[in-house]
């Protein structure tokens, strides 16, 4: 009877927060919701790489989430991959859940904390930019933004291999309440009150007090968090000092970090755990490039040298072109490559298997490209600044991109006569124009260099037969 009281109660503040919802909460556009229009519209020609449309997922007064779904709606085949875009305020806590998808997290600005549960032990990692990191689908994590009046500006790959269905990805909140809603909202409250050992009245105050979305203002700080105390209370594995710990914090946030600890604390069968070994972040800017000149630099990395790169079987790469170098013309023989542009501007050529272009494209910050396995494809800086784009593939082991001209290309490197006769030319000419361009992998261009960014340029255009 109690049972069905607090089961009313909160059907009605349900009610309530779903009248009020879209003014505060997460909204979740759906495939039956409002852009299922953009997808029945043709692509234009110069921007069918290009992954335009961002999907807010999650939006609240102290962050949001979008996402670039991949490119299944532009040519029909499932995408390995999502790029997710997520921002929060200083001092914002996006709440715990685990996802159908893995997450590959790179943090383009700022500082942050991200706790995640790792061989039943929660693991704590500092973030800082340049920082990457793995999250597996199914693990519960959090991430908290803990530089100082600094917003955190994340951006990931979100692994479609794995999920469940048409959404980019699931979210399944374990610290919630009405908003969102936690998936323990979901069993009966006696099971519930049960499992947490809580009388029926404190589970419905308790599971009805998060309204806020699935990021919220929290007090989150480098030193001394509320997060370094709960690890440290944890590792001496008492029993919780509750009371304490409700007049520190708030009752809400006490209230999910017990729910976290039982959830840690009940599959941890080792107590000395000390020799558990974590996944450590990467720094992708402290990397040696792997090609480096003076026009730039390019680096990727694979699982051999970060090993959570294997368990969604990606790699990464960050390339740094100065202004008006070129990255010549190349392809990638094993994988899909995914870019998205962190500094700067430039084009982006992609050509058709059948020697056509399949597309020439400006891109500037935060614009989001693919380019499909064996396509040639070239990126020019703009002349007037660097252009620096980053990056996922999908090949975990050695996709060595095939470069096509220059020094130690694949131009350069097949035989002269028979290249020769291929264009039709003696060999003579052939080899004068093999010898023409000594430089590789990045040139410099200024003949091709676009000099304004600004949008619907056609850039690259006036090189196309230009260059070799
Ligand atoms: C449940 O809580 C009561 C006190 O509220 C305690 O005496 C009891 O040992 C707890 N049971 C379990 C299984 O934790
Ligand atoms: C945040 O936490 C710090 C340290 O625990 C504390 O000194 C400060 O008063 C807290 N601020 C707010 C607004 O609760
Ligand atoms: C705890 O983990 C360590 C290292 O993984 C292992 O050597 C030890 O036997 C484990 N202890 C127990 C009680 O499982
Ligand atoms: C990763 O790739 C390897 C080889 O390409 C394959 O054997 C393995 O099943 C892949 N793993 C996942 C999780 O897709
Ligand atoms: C080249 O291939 C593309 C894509 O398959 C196609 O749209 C285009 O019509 C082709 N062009 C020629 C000249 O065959
Ligand atoms: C290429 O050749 C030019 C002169 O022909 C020379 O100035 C330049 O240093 C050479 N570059 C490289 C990378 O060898």
């Amino acid at each position: 009877m109690m049972g069905s009281r607090i089961g009313e109660l909160l059907l009605l503040v349900c009610l309530l927060m779903a009248l009020s919802g879209p003014l505060m909460g997460m909204r979740d556009r759906d495939d039956h919701h409002g852009d299922e229009g953009e997808e029945e519209k043709e692509v234009p020609f110069e921007k069918r790489f290009l992954l335009q449309r961002k999907q807010e997922v999650v939006r609240t007064d102290a962050g949001d989430v979008r996402v670039v779904r991949g490119f299944a709606y532009q040519v029909g085949v499932e995408s390995p991959m999502h790029i997710g875009f997520i921002n929060m305020e200083p001092s914002s806590l996006f709440l715990p859940q685990y996802m159908d998808s893995t997450l590959t997290i790179f943090v383009r600005k700022g500082e942050a904390r991200i706790g995640w549960i790792h061989k039943a032990k929660l693991e704590e990692k500092e973030m800082k930019t340049g920082d990457l990191y793995v999250i597996p689908a199914g693990s519960t994590f959090y991430i908290a933004n803990i530089g100082e009046g600094q917003r955190l500006r994340l951006i990931c790959s979100i692994d479609n291999r794995e999920n469940m269905g048409r959404k980019p990805f699931q979210s399944f909140f374990i610290g919630g309440g009405l908003n969102p809603t936690s998936i323990f909202a979901g069993f009966g409250p006696k099971t519930m009150a049960t499992a947490l050992n809580i009388s029926i009245p404190e589970l419905g105050e308790f599971m009805s007090r998060q309204v806020k979305g699935p990021i919220v203002y929290a007090n989150v700080t480098k030193t001394k968090s509320l997060f370094n105390q709960n690890h440290g209370r944890r590792q001496e594995d008492g029993e919780e000092d509750e009371s304490a710990a409700t007049t520190t914090t708030s009752t809400w946030t006490w209230a999910w970090r017990k729910l976290l600890r039982r959830v840690t604390r009940s599959r941890s069968s080792n107590k000395t755990g000390k020799t558990v070994h974590f996944p450590d972040v990467y720094n992708l800017y402290k990397r040696k490039p792997d090609f480096e000149n003076k026009y730039g630099s390019t680096m990727s990395l694979y699982d051999n040298e970060y090993s959570p790169l294997g368990i969604p079987n990606i790699s990464v790469y960050l390339a740094n072109l100065k202004a008006g170098a070129m990255l010549g013309p190349h392809h990638n023989p094993t994988a899909i490559e995914f870019g998205i542009v962190l500094v700067g501007s430039g084009s982006i050529e992609i050509v058709y298997p059948n020697g056509t272009t399949a597309m020439v494209a400006t891109v500037g910050e935060d614009d989001v490209f693919w380019v499909p396995q064996y396509f040639p494809f070239c990126q020019i800086a703009s002349r007037n600044g660097p252009f620096i784009f980053f990056g996922f593939t999908t090949a975990s082991r050695d996709n060595k991109p095939q470069i096509l001209v220059g020094e130690g290309s694949v131009f350069t490197t097949m035989n002269t006569d028979v290249m020769a006769m291929a264009f039709g030319v003696p060999t003579q000419e052939f080899d004068r124009v093999r010898k023409a361009q000594n430089g590789s992998v990045i040139f410099s261009s200024p003949g091709a260099a676009p000099a304004d960014m600004d949008e619907g340029g056609e850039g690259a255009g006036i090189r196309r037969f230009g260059g070799i």
